[in-house]
């Protein structure tokens, strides 16, 4: 199991409502699940409190290691101040991310001396993903893919489905708007 949550509530502080109610889902190592739900049903909510980063008000999550969480923005892992290849290197492998970033062929891996904070909302969402994928076997994924064009989105959807194949990978994610989410086990909020 990656993620197993059992009957999971939340609160935010002060906010007097359940956010989210008798959620439970289990994440099989190699499995994708979509969660998908109407603006404010609680998605990102939920990401959030698998990746550990809120406890839950009731029930209980439990995960196999880490969890890797990214935010659409893709803003909170990464540092502006750092290099493309300072970046990288926190992250992990930097010659591995260096090699996927030529995949996308938008110019990342010929520009890695330059800042993050330089570089677009796309260009910076491909970074944050492969960050995020090198660093943990268990991934929540916001909207991963909002800022992509539909070239460099189905070379993330094809490094994904290699990590979720070959590595055993799993992949909680939220998204809208392409075919490639069709194909996964679904999780409606
Ligand atoms: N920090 C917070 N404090 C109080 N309420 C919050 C907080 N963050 C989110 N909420 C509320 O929790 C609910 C769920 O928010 P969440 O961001 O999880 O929704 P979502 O399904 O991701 O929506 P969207 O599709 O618009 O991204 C919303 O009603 C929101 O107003
Ligand atoms: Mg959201």
């Amino acid at each position: 199991m990656s993620i197993l949550a059992t009957n999971v509530g939340f609160q935010y502080p002060g906010a007097g409502r359940w956010t989210l109610k008798d959620i439970n889902l289990k994440v099989e190592p190699g499995e994708v699940v979509n969660i998908v739900g109407r603006n404010g049903t609680g998605k990102t909510t939920l990401l959030k409190l698998l990746a550990g980063i809120h406890p839950p008000t009731k029930g209980k999550i439990e995960t196999r290691g880490r969890v890797a969480y990214m935010d659409q923005s893709a803003s909170e892992m990464m540092s502006p101040g750092l290099t493309i290849a300072e970046q990288l290197k926190v992250a992990g492998d930097g010659q591995k991310l260096t090699d996927q970033l030529r995949r996308f062929e938008v110019g990342l891996d010929t520009r890695l001396t330059e800042f993050m904070g330089h570089l677009s909302g796309g260009q910076r969402q491909i970074v944050a993903l492969l960050c995020t994928l090198i660093s943990a076997k268990t991934l929540c994924l916001d909207e991963f893919a909002s800022a992509l064009d539909p070239r460099s989105a189905s070379v993330a959807h094809a490094i994904l489905s290699d990590a979720v194949a070959l590595e055993d990978v799993a992949i909680v994610f939220v998204a809208h708007g392409s075919d490639w989410f069709e194909k996964f086990r679904i999780h409606q909020l």
